[in-house]
Parts: structure tokens; sequence; C-alpha cells
């Protein structure tokens, strides 16, 4: 069911996008626009834009685009159908009934209540005889009843049929189960059987309070250790952290990073509501940006052990490239923060809480590792050391920060302080030639057309498909000229497919009196809505004026009478002369 153009033209005139944006990031004026730091991939100069004219965004960053409906199905991780129900709700209005039924969103809300109702039968199997060796599994892991509640701890039993049984009884079909991946088609595809097997389960819970995922302990030292929900239509693992609807309540603007579930709930046991872990992967971009909605601050607080220092370093490089301060908790004695706060009994807490209040920043965390890969003793090593250390202090863009840790080395090392910082300098300056270079192949793959997914007829013939983009936006961004362009040039006479389809597109809206992109994000995928939005919003660098219009049009239908290679190979005196003469009338 589709939602009528006026509704939505009512949504999106109630659902102003700087005003909403600015709830999820900071942005600034530049001119007509506002810019910020694209919520959507990390970075540090700002390449997201907001037109409020058209009440569009674009990041020339990520190439992610699209209105304020595809704004709110990017950074709430909505549906269509869902973000349009979110800004209606924000908007005081009310979405017709018979829209909201479309089969997506009723499996979606059936897997959330499958999964709901497992949350509560694992939960209450802990509770009951079957589950008493999970329940003492977890008081041996020192975990306290209150915790247990709290995070909702559950078992699944030691029988295949006992969650699947369940869940049928209260009227879910298999396809409902096996799109919430509670269960799996038996081998000979005759039967469903739960996924979950005699392990101790912990829920996954989504900032709306939905039950997204589980993650399922076994209880020897069997493999795999955890098994998780693989991503469904409600889950993504990259997209999500585990408790982060807790720690988001938690009144500080910190998060605490860790690798597993079992840390997360003994920190919180702790005393710190404000711990997440990711789900079983590294970490994401995503789940930075995730995070940075939340905090100014990450305090990492992975394993001790090898593993755990290398993820240490590449989710600190994550975090720092979205902006957030990244602090690094180093635990001096055993393997994780769970652990080390069980070897510390009664005191666990505070002597968590004193490491806590004395992890260093990311720099001297990056630094003392550094350091420890040489002899200082010997120049040589002195050397190298001080070379490896400026990059690292190159890549800091804050002076002051540059100038502390120049003050500090040059103490270390016994070199003067000036010729560091000069090295530093050096060293920065390679760095920003580098990346000017980089951004520069990157503008010419982009002007080639060779990334172009949307559109993939862009490389090979790239002039007129630029002409044809422009003609576009001069469409979109005049549709006062409709009848002069009409007169001049149709959908027909476009050279590759996916402009044509844009073209005739706005031509019919316009045509109709509608407004342009009223309906784009209902209309498009969310890949072709920011293709198209990075061709109009590209509108303000191209020549507006009749004249370009007049030369895009030009160049449009030179192409498209151009016959192909096999055309002239094959054709007729006759036909070439008569191609010879239209080329010339056009030349007039
Ligand atoms: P660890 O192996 O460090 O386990 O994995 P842990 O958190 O210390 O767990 P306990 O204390 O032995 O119970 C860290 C995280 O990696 C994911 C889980 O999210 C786990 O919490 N993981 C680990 C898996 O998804 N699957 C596995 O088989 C192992
Ligand atoms: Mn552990």
């Amino acid at each position: 069911m589709r939602l009528s153009e006026d509704f939505i033209a009512e949504l999106k005139y109630k659902s102003d996008i700087s005003d909403i944006a600015s709830s999820y990031m900071q942005l600034k004026r530049r001119g007509r626009n506002l810019v910020g730091l694209c919520p959507f991939h990390g970075e540090k100069t700002p390449s997201f834009n907001i037109y409020a004219e058209n009440g569009s965004f674009y990041c020339f960053g990520c190439g992610v685009g699209g209105d304020v409906i595809t704004f709110i199905m990017k950074i709430e991780n909505l549906d269509y159908m869902e973000a349009v129900k979110f800004l209606a709700q924000r908007a005081g209005m009310t979405v017709p009934e018979d829209a909201v039924d479309d089969s997506m969103s009723k499996l979606r809300t059936r897997v959330y209540e499958a999964n709901r109702e497992a949350a509560r039968f694992f939960y209450s199997k802990l509770l009951s005889p079957e589950g008493k060796d999970a329940l003492s599994y977890l008081r041996g892991r020192a975990l306290s009843d209150k915790t247990i509640t709290r995070f909702g701890l559950g078992y699944a039993p030691n029988n295949r049929y006992a969650l699947t049984n369940h869940l049928k009884s209260k009227g879910f079909s298999d396809s409902e189960l096996i799109a919430a991946n509670l269960v799996f088609k038996s081998r000979s595809g005759n039967y469903v059987v739960d996924r979950f097997v005699d392990r101790v389960m912990f829920p996954i819970i989504d900032l709306r309070g939905n039950v997204i995922a589980f993650g399922g302990r076994i209880m020897s030292d069997q493999k795999p250790k955890y098994l998780n929900t693989s991503d469904t239509i409600v889950f993504n693992k990259s997209q999500n952290l585990f408790s982060l609807n807790n720690a988001k309540n938690s009144g500080t603007k910190r998060l605490i990073l860790c690798e597993g579930y079992m840390d997360v709930i003994a920190v919180n046991q702790a005393g710190f509501t404000d711990a997440v872990a990711t789900l079983g992967t590294a970490l994401t971009t995503e789940q930075a940006m995730l995070m940075k909605r939340y905090c100014d601050e990450v305090v990492i607080c992975y394993d001790a052990d090898e593993a755990g220092q290398k993820a240490t370093q590449r989710a600190i490089g994550i975090l720092r490239n979205t902006g957030l301060v990244v602090r690094v908790l180093s635990i001096p004695d055993g393997k994780d923060p769970d652990e080390f706060i069980r070897k510390n009994g009664d005191k666990g807490a505070a002597a968590f809480k004193h490491i806590l209040e004395n992890s260093g920043n990311d720099v001297e965390y990056r630094l003392f590792k550094l350091k420890q890969g040489f002899d200082l003793n010997s120049a040589d090593g002195k050397f190298a050391y001080l070379s490896q250390a400026v990059k690292v202090l190159s890549t800091l863009d804050n002076r002051m920060e540059q100038d502390i840790y120049a003050s500090k080395l040059s103490e270390e090392v016994a070199v003067e302080k000036n010729s560091i910082m000069e090295q530093i300098r050096k060293s920065a300056k390679s760095r920003y030639s580098n990346d000017r270079k980089a951004d520069f192949t990157k503008l010419q793959s982009k002007m080639s057309g060779r990334d172009d997914k949307m559109n993939p007829e862009h490389q090979k013939k790239p002039r007129v498909t630029i002409a044809e983009q422009n003609l576009i936006a001069f469409l979109v961004n005049n549709p006062d000229k409709l009848t002069t362009i009409n007169r001049l040039i149709s959908p027909d006479d476009f050279v590759t497919e996916f402009n044509k389809k844009l073209f005739a597109y706005f031509f019919d809206r316009i045509k109709d009196s509608k407004e342009p992109l009223t309906t784009l994000s209902a209309d498009f995928t969310s890949e072709e809505v920011s293709s198209i939005i990075a061709i109009i919003s590209n509108y303000s660098q191209v020549a507006a004026t009749d004249s370009a219009m007049m030369e895009y049009i030009n160049t449009i239908k030179e192409e498209s009478i151009k016959p192909s290679d096999t055309d002239i190979a094959s054709a007729s005196t006759d036909e070439l002369d008569s191609y010879l003469k239209k080329l010339k009338e056009k030349r007039k």
C-alpha cells in the first residue's frame, strides 16, 4: 500500500531536515547550506551538507544522500515505513491504517514479538529446575540475582524442540521463527529445530527496547563458545552494540568499550553502567558513529592478550576518526575486565574504578606500546623509536597535543624539543600532501564514472552522461523551464538508461504539477536516492543559464543520433549521408 502524495508532502513539510539532523549532529551554516561531520562515515573535516531549499542532504565523503525520510532510515536504522511512522509521530500525524500493514513491516513486528517471547521463555527456564546448572554457572561467575534480572539472562534447555514448541503454541509460524533465526530447518527440511540448545542466553536489546538478537554461551569448553544470532531483518551485528540500551542512560558522556558480553556485565555489576561491547566482530565505523551519538569519550577496555592489544590499536584509529576522545584502560593482571574484577573479590569494583581513573589517553598508549619494541639505551634504538613516535604525533591534528608530547619525548630521549617539533611538522606535511593526492585520485576516478554503480554507461560515455546529469539537475531546480525543455528534447533522446529513467520521472512529476522530490525515497532504492541527490546537489557547481541548458541538450542529442561502431560498419551510403546531414544541421 502506498502513502498518498499529500500525506508525504505534509509529513515532509512538518519535518524540517535541518531541525531533525541537528538533533543528531552539530551543524554549521555555510552559505545557504548547513554542513557538519557526516554521521554515516568517519571523518574529521565536514563533507556532510544539508540543502534546506529542497530538504535534502548529501555527503561528498561517502556519497550518501537523500531526503528527511532517508536520513531517518539511515540514522535510526529503519525501513521506509518505519521511518515514516517515526517522523509522523514526531509531527503529530497519524499514518493511514491501510498503509502500515505492508508485509515486510508485519514480519519485522512478528520477529520482535518472537524474540521477546523467547527471552521470557529463556529467563523462566533459568529459574526452573531445568535451569539449575545454568543458574549455578552464572552464580559461579559471580553474577548476583539482580544482575541476572537486569540483563534478562536466560537458559536455552537441552532439548532441540523446547523453544520451537513453546513459540508455536504461542502462534508463531515456522517462517517467522526462521526469520528471527531462533530455529533452523532440520536436514530433511521437514521440520524446524531450536538454534540455541543447552546454552546460557544473553539477549541483545536495541535502543527502542526491542529484543533483536541473542548470544548463547556454552557451559563447557566445547566450541563455539558463543553462538550468536546471524543478521536478520531486525538485527545487523555491525550496527549494534551490546548493552547500549543501558549505557545510554548512564548519565556520563563516556562509554567503556569491552570485548565481551561477560565483561560488560561484570563492569556493570561493579557500578559502571556505561559499558558496551561489539557483538562477536571487530569494531566497525558504524558502531563508532553510533557511540558518538551518546558520548564524547570512549575508554577502550579490551583483553590484555596480544589479540586484545592489536584490536585496541585498530579501535583507536576508528574512534579517533569519528572525532571521539579515546582513552585506553590496561588490565594489569588477569585476562579481561571480568576476570580482573572477580580476582579482586570484594575490592573488585574499587580496583576497577582505580584503573579506570588512571587510564591514559590513546596517544600515551600508542607511545608506550611503541617504546616496548625498542632498546632506548642504544643510539640506533633511540633513533628508530623517535622516528616512529614522530609519525604517531604527526597524525594528531591538535597543535597543543603535539606540543605536549614533543616535550615529553624530548625529556625521554634527551633530544631537543625544537628538532622533534621540526620532524613532526615535516611528517605532517608529507602526510597532508599524500592525503591531497589520494583526494585527487578519488575525484579523478569519480569523474571518469568508474565507480558509478547506478549508471554503468557513465564510464563508457562520460561526456553525455554528465550533460544528462546537468540537464536533470537543471530541470529539477528550474521546473518553470519544463515547456522549453519539452520542445527541445524528450526522455527518448537520453542515451544512458539510468538518466533516461530519472529524466522521465522528474519530467512527469513536474508536468503533473507535483513537487519533484516529494516521494523520492518511496520511488527509488536508497542507493539510487544517493545518486540522484548527488546529481541534483551538483547543480550549484554547474552553469544554470539558458545557454548552458542548450549546451546540455545539444550534447545529448548529438550522442543520441550518433550510430554505434557496428551501425557504421553495416550502414549503406545513404544512411551515412543522412547521418552526416543531421549532424550538420545540429551544428548550425
Ligand atoms: P572471548 O573469547 O574473549 O570471551 O570473546 P569472553 O567475553 O571472555 O567470554 P567468557 O568470559 O569466556 O564467557 C569475546 C567476545 O567475542 C564473541 C562474544 O561476543 C564474546 O563475548 N565471541 C567469542 C563469539 O561471538 N563467539 C565465540 O565463539 C567466541
Ligand atoms: Mn572472559
